[in-house]
């Protein structure tokens, strides 16, 4: 399959993702049990799950976004985070659930956890859809996981490289490019 010159072959299917996020959706509505929920979507990355995974719980939440662009060379996390976009709203006494794409050395949610729990929500969990448990260098705990995947660079479905091929509707691997 090809999108602008890059070839992509995929991993997880459209039809794959929608049942795996269907299913994450039924646990986290029964899990919370009708208390209203707080989803931070993390952006950019998450904008793709966060809006199918919203549509997938069956519980009164809102929606929150919240920036975030780890410095660092195209394929790595340096783990040095910059705020590109905060809440805008508080979350102080709030049942919140951080939606990420993925979690890979886990630099980017250690800091973003911080960073929430300093304004006293409630309670705080995160669900990842991916993550590639070999590059961990910060330990996290992913409360609802979607897929564990290995290490390999991923695109579609809201992940980008070099912000290409977010519009994906799988995900992928980039085997080449020209
Ligand atoms: P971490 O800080 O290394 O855990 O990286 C987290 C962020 O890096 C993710 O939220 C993504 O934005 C980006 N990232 C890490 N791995 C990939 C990948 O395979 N494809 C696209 N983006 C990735
Ligand atoms: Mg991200």
């Amino acid at each position: 399959m090809s999108a602008r010159g890059a070839s992509v072959t995929p991993l997880l299917g459209a039809e794959e993702l929608r049942e795996r996020v269907a299913e994450l959706g039924r646990q986290i509505t029964r899990d919370y049990a009708d208390r209203p929920l707080v989803l931070v979507c993390v952006l950019k990355g998450s904008f793709v799950f966060a809006a199918d995974l919203a549509r997938a719980i069956d519980l009164p939440l809102r929606i929150e976004f919240f920036g975030v662009q780890s410095y660092g060379d195209l394929t790595t996390s340096s783990g040095v985070v910059q705020i590109t976009l905060d809440l805008k709203q508080p979350i102080a006494g709030e049942d919140v659930l951080v939606v990420e794409d993925i979690v890979d050395t886990g630099l980017t949610l250690s800091y973003l956890s911080e960073q929430l729990r300093a304004r006293n929500p409630a309670s705080l969990k995160v669900c990842s859809l991916l993550h590639k448990p070999a590059r961990v260098r910060s330990p996290v705990e992913i409360d609802y996981l979607g897929f564990t995947i290995e290490d390999v660079f991923v695109v579609g479905y809201g992940l980008d490289h070099a912000e290409q091929h977010r519009n994906l509707p799988y995900i992928g691997v980039v085997t080449a490019s020209g």
